[in-house]
């Protein structure tokens, strides 16, 4: 009898921005603890797997050319983390993923955890594993400390490395102008910059976290934009001084608040609604600060199944 083969899978994701995002300490293990709050926003990134005699990772869209295609890619990273898991062979995994990018690359929005998220989910419909989004999750976490989030999108609440998470009551939809840089920032690279701006001097630090849920859960985007703030903001922008610029742009162009995007060089901008935010991109768009701007809504649920199809 021929073996069946199962259709190829496609998996939404979306990017996520950080509400609030205090960076504590350098832990032994490299990383810094963290206490977040993550929205997904209405920008995505589709993922197809399917099953492949030529294994490996595609990436089309925006910013491709930047993407690895080889094993570092966090896409592939996945498919070997739950062939493993799962007791398939990792080097031999029979399994074709292609990416179309949304997401900006390197830009502060978790686009490559997004990828590993879309991955997992995408790899346990296609295998019909059985398998919770918490059991994906912990694999996703050794991945990437923002793999979790993408997995369960909406708004959360994240500490740890940021991969330990639970949910955040949002009112209402928020509505968001992002603004896209012309080149990428390195995660490592900002955080390493925030230690030496620290040891250097002391650079602001982000309030509590608690009025931050209080305006989610009043869902009134003016409470929430006075209460904004990335403690990696100061390092992104000494890396790239140009996005002082940009930052004021967005808020002379009728924003209530910009912020950097996680490491950053992304900006979002909150709006008071959807009008605000065409009309604010548009303005932007004209400034000349940006590669590009788009409009986006959030929170928004995680990575999820869109259609089993041909492979595009
Ligand atoms: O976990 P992820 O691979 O996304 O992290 C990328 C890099 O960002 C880490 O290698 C580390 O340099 C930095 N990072 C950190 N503290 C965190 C998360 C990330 O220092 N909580």
């Amino acid at each position: 009898m021929l073996a069946v083969v199962p259709p190829p899978v496609t998996v939404r994701v979306p990017a996520k921005v950080n509400l609030h995002l205090a960076v504590g300490d350098v832990r032994p293990d490299g990383y810094h603890e963290l206490v977040t709050v993550f929205q997904a926003l209405s920008l995505t990134d589709e993922v197809t797997v399917a099953v492949a005699d030529d294994p490996g990772v595609e990436v089309r869209g925006e910013g491709a050319t930047a993407v690895p295609t080889d094993a570092s890619n966090l896409a592939w990273r996945a498919v070997q983390a739950l062939a493993e898991r799962t007791g398939r062979d990792p080097y031999d995994p029979k399994v074709r993923v292609v990416i179309r990018k949304g997401i900006p690359v390197a830009g502060g929005m978790a686009g490559g955890s997004a990828d590993a998220a879309a991955t997992l989910i995408g790899l346990s419909a296609l295998w019909k594993l059985d398998m919770t989004r918490d059991e994906l999750a912990e694999v996703g976490a050794r991945l990437g400390s923002d793999v979790p989030f993408a997995l369960y999108g909406g708004t959360a609440l994240g500490t740890g490395r940021g991969e330990r998470l639970v949910p955040v009551l949002a009112r209402h939809s928020f509505h968001w102008v992002i603004a896209l840089d012309r080149r990428g920032l390195s995660t490592p690279d900002v955080f390493a910059e925030l230690d030496r701006l620290r040891s250097d001097g002391d650079p602001p630090r982000v309030g509590a976290v608690e009025p931050v849920l209080e305006a989610l859960a009043s869902g009134d985007p003016r409470q929430l934009a006075l209460l904004l703030g990335n403690d990696l903001q100061a390092a992104a922008v000494s890396l790239r001084p140009s996005l002082r610029r940009t930052l004021r742009a967005g808020v002379t162009a009728g924003a209530l608040a910009g912020m950097i995007s996680g490491s950053g060089p992304t900006c979002v901008f909150l709006c008071s609604d959807a009008d605000a935010a065409v009309r604010v991109a548009a303005e932007l768009s004209g400034a000349g600060v940006c590669r590009t701007v788009r409009v986006a809504t959030g929170p928004v649920p995680g990575a999820k199944v869109v259609a089993s199809e041909e492979l595009p």
